[in-house]
């Protein structure tokens, strides 16, 4: 059903009132709450399980915002701002005194985004402020990209989730620090290095390590429950054959791979191009676990710009089970 004016107005009443909101961005829903209450924002995390020190970004209606948030603002920052914002596209700054501990875990940084879906647009202006929001996923869990994998997440745990249907980039925002003296990427997305780089017009420095913290850069991430192995498309079709002739039950996301004929096999064809398959992964992954199988099998996609983002979440996802 679509979201009426109504609903928004009831979620950002939700919001005031220090209670939790779940709501579509492009990227993936977020489990939003507001970013000035310390108290709204601990609510996110026990509703998520996540531990305390995982900073949250967040997410603001424009640019014109970005001052109540961050205290030092440089020039590159702002070229990225103006380029990618409204968009799937994160940048870290030193934070303004103003910003609870709890949203930035005690660091001196603070991440912020200006999402372009229009019903976090709407939510944003009908609720004036900024709203803490990570990804709407119990931490461990891969993230949601519908209003139905959120409920899978928190039942009714969550009083508001509005439904925008799937999100159209699929997997979580393109992260930059800008809190030090050069940018450096933190997380990859659909924004590429190389689209960053061309709007910089200079290179991206090397991420500094352990400070930001970034938990999405820890291993275990975006993972499925059962046991996922990446691996090229022939060697998919031959250990599926194997597997199952010692009575294990297998799933496969497939690229080019053609389907052999097995009995039992759960067989998913991913889109052939990097947007559709990322726009797809998380709802594949989610179905693909609930088949209940012993291994997910997944055909590696190319080792191109294009991709990075899609292998870094494939890489996390085949390393244990996690997410945030
Ligand atoms: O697309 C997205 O970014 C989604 C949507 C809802 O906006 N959000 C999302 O949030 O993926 P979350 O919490 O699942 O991941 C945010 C990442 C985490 O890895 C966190 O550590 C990092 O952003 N982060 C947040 N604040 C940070 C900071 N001050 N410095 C460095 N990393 C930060
Ligand atoms: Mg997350």
């Amino acid at each position: 059903m679509a979201v009426s004016f109504d609903d928004i107005h009831r979620a950002a009443t939700l919001l005031k009132a220090g209670e939790l909101v779940a709501f579509p961005t492009e990227t993936v829903y977020g489990l939003g709450a507001d970013a000035s209450n310390a108290d709204a924002v601990r609510k996110v995390f026990a509703a998520k399980g996540r531990p305390a020190d995982h900073p949250l970004i967040v997410h603001i209606g424009e640019l014109s915002q970005l001052d109540r948030w961050a205290r030092e603002v440089p020039e590159f920052a702002l070229k990225l701002a103006r380029q990618f914002w409204p968009g799937p596209l994160t940048l870290v700054f030193k934070r303004d005194p103003r910003v609870p501990d709890a949203v930035t875990g005690g660091q001196d940084t603070v991440a912020l985004r200006v999402p372009a879906h229009p019903l976090a647009q709407q939510l944003l202006r009908a609720f004036g402020g900024g709203i803490a929001a990570p990804s709407a996923n119990r931490f461990g869990h891969v993230s949601a990209t519908t209003a139905a994998h959120v409920r899978e997440e928190f039942g009714d745990t969550v009083a508001c989730v509005l439904d925008g249907g799937a999100t159209e980039v699929g997997i979580e925002s393109t992260i930059v620090d800008c809190s030090g003296e050069a940018p450096a990427l933190l997380r990859p997305g659909m924004i590429t290095p190389q689209q960053i780089e061309e709007a910089l017009g200079r290179p991206l420095a090397e991420a500094r390590r352990r400070s930001p913290r970034v938990s999405g850069s820890l291993d275990k991430h975006y993972a499925p429950h059962t046991p996922l192995m990446q691996m090229e498309g022939d060697l998919v079709v031959e250990l599926a054959h194997s597997l199952t002739r010692q009575g294990k039950r297998v799933a496969v996301l497939a690229r080019t791979a053609l389907q052999p004929l097995i009995e039992g096999l759960v067989w998913k064809a991913a889109p052939a191009d990097a947007a559709g398959y990322a726009r797809a992964l998380y709802a594949s992954l989610r179905a693909l676990d609930r088949a209940g199988c012993d291994a997910i099998l997944v055909e590696q996609p190319p080792d191109e710009p294009a991709w990075l983002a899609i292998r870094d979440r494939l890489n996390r996802a085949a390393a244990g089970s996690g997410g945030n």
